[in-house]
Order: structure tokens, then C-alpha cells, then sequence
């Protein structure tokens, strides 16, 4: 048997993938009798580079990794794009398989939720602006998903990225409330070569919306640089909207100077912020966000 150490539980090895939570367990245990620390990788699949950095990642600060491959549906609203979210699980499982983890939970919605169950978990005040206002119930969702998730998985330590910065603090948040056993990173966005954050919405776009798109980030990083030159913080979000619609940008739902933590609105950069931002084109969402004064 292949001797323990970080990382090396799948290096080449096949990836063994379950569906049912009673499989998991089981592989769980076969697994935790080899290694010391699992890691845990929860995406809803269409996966992609920055997935991948999650991952390695993973096997940076643990001996195994575990993923999650699930479309979780509480946390699309009506309307949006549920049924038409990617979905490509071979190519998803051999992706994952190729980046060394060693096991894979791809569940059914009735595995996850199954008859009765009734139990939602919410982060108040967090979940309630920028994204959580733009898609009501969609924090909920994400937090009840990520706890089961967590208690089924019960990972050392679990990984997300920072692209999602306002589900990443609600993550922190639910799992500092909750004493959940986990230690959760956050992994920096992984980006095209011409700056735009990878996302699997990223393939809805046309060609001319993704020419566009490419605005968002250089938008953030120039607002960014005038904040941190010292421009007034209203103005600079005020141009930095203008800019975006200027790019062609169908509308812009919010671009704000929050505290990296509360995700509360900064009037002014006395302390390192964040710079969060949502703009459309045509039915896509595309988010980002920038610090502002850490570096
Ligand atoms: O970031 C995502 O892909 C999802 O919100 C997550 C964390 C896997 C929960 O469904």
C-alpha cells in the first residue's frame, strides 16, 4: 500500500466515486484508516482551473482530498438557471481524478434532501446583502448544503474560493457559530490570461459578451488603485458602475467598498476592504471582487 504523506493517498490512483451516503461512510472509513487528514472540495460541478487550484490546494495542506460534485437546488431562486446549469460528470470525475483526489460524492438531490427533510441553515445579516439581496434564499441554500456536506464529510479542513468572497465569510461564519471540526481556506481566484475570474458560468457567454466581460476585473483593479491613490470612495464606485455600462455591461447590480469580514460598506479606506461587484450581460451574472489596501 502506497505509504501516507501530504498528498499521496491518489497520485495515479483511481478515484472512487459514490452516490449514496451510506457508500460514503463507508469509503470514508476505508480512507481515514490510510490517512491522517482528509481535505474537502465542494463544487456543483462544470469544473474548471480554479476547481482544480481548490483541489491542489487540498493536497497541499491534507493527505487525501475528497470532493463533492452536486447541484444543489435550494440555492437557485426560481427562474434561474438550475435546469440548465452545466452539467458533464465524466468529464468532471476524470478531471478531479487527474488532480489526485482520491474520492468523489456525486449525490442525488434526494440523497442530499431526502423525504421530510426540513432543516435549513441561515447566516443572518451576511447572507442579506449584495448577492443575498440580488438572489433571495440563495445564502440559505448554500449554508444548509455546505453544513450537511460538512457533517457528512467531516474534513479537516475544507476549501473554497475566494472569487465567491461573500460565501466564503457566510462559510467562515456558519462554521465559527456552529463549532463545526473544520478548518476552512479560502483559495485566491484562478483568472483567464486576460484577467477574467474562471467561472462555470463563464460558458453561457457569446463571444462578444466575453469580450466585454473582461471589463469587470480591470474595472475593480483600476476603482482598486484610484481608492488606494486616495479618489473619494462614492466617486470611484460611482465611475467604476459607469464604466462597466460604458463596456457594455446590461447592468450593473452593485459595485461596493465592504470590510473584508462584515461585508459592510466603507465610506472611506481606513482599514484593508474588499471591493465586491455583480454586473449582467444579457441572462448572465457575472461577479468578482478585488482588495483594496492589503497588499
Ligand atoms: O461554490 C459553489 O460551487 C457552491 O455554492 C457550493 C459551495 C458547492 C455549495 O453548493
Amino acid at each position: 500500500m502506497r505509504k501516507p504523506g501530504k498528498g499521496a493517498a491518489n497520485r495515479g490512483d483511481d478515484m472512487d466515486i459514490v452516490r449514496r451516503t451510506e457508500e460514503l461512510r463507508a469509503a470514508l472509513a476505508q480512507l481515514r484508516a490510510r490517512v491522517p487528514r482528509v481535505a474537502f472540495v465542494p463544487t456543483m460541478g462544470a469544473l474548471h482551473a480554479g476547481h482544480l487550484a481548490l483541489v491542489a490546494e487540498g493536497l497541499a495542506r491534507a493527505d487525501a482530498v475528497v470532493a463533492s460534485v452536486f447541484v444543489n437546488p435550494t440555492q437557485f431562486a426560481p427562474g434561474e438557471d438550475f435546469d440548465r446549469y452545466p452539467r458533464q460528470e465524466e468529464a468532471d470525475a476524470r478531471a478531479l481524478a487527474g488532480a489526485g483526489c482520491a474520492l468523489l460524492f456525486a449525490p442525488t438531490v434526494e440523497e442530499i434532501y431526502p423525504p421530510g427533510f426540513a432543516t435549513s441553515v441561515s447566516v443572518a445579516g451576511l447572507s442579506d446583502a449584495w448577492e443575498g439581496k440580488a438572489r433571495p434564499g440563495h445564502f440559505t441554500g448554500v449554508a444548509t448544503v455546505v453544513t450537511r456536506l460538512l457533517l457528512l464529510v467531516r474534513p479537516d479542513v475544507a476549501l473554497f474560493g475566494e472569487k465567491d468572497w461573500q460565501q466564503l465569510v457566510i462559510v467562515r461564519r456558519l462554521v465559527a457559530d456552529l463549532a463545526l471540526p473544520v478548518h476552512i481556506v479560502g483559495v485566491p481566484t484562478v483568472r483567464d490570461a486576460d484577467g477574467l475570474a474562471l467561472s462555470s458560468r463563464n460558458a453561457y457567454l457569446s463571444c462578444k459578451e466575453r469580450r466585454i466581460a473582461v471589463a469587470l476585473p480591470q474595472v475593480l483593479q483600476a476603482t482598486a488603485e484610484r481608492i488606494e491613490a486616495g479618489t473619494d470612495v462614492a466617486h470611484a464606485l460611482a465611475a467604476a458602475r459607469s464604466a462597466l455600462e460604458a463596456a457594455g455591461f446590461s447592468a450593473v447590480d452593485y459595485v461596493a467598498l465592504v470590510d473584508p469580514e462584515t461585508l459592510r460598506p466603507l465610506a472611506r479606506l481606513d482599514r484593508p476592504g474588499r471591493l465586491l461587484a455583480a454586473a449582467r450581460l444579457g441572462s448572465t451574472r457575472l461577479l468578482d471582487n478585488w482588495p483594496v489596501g492589503s497588499r
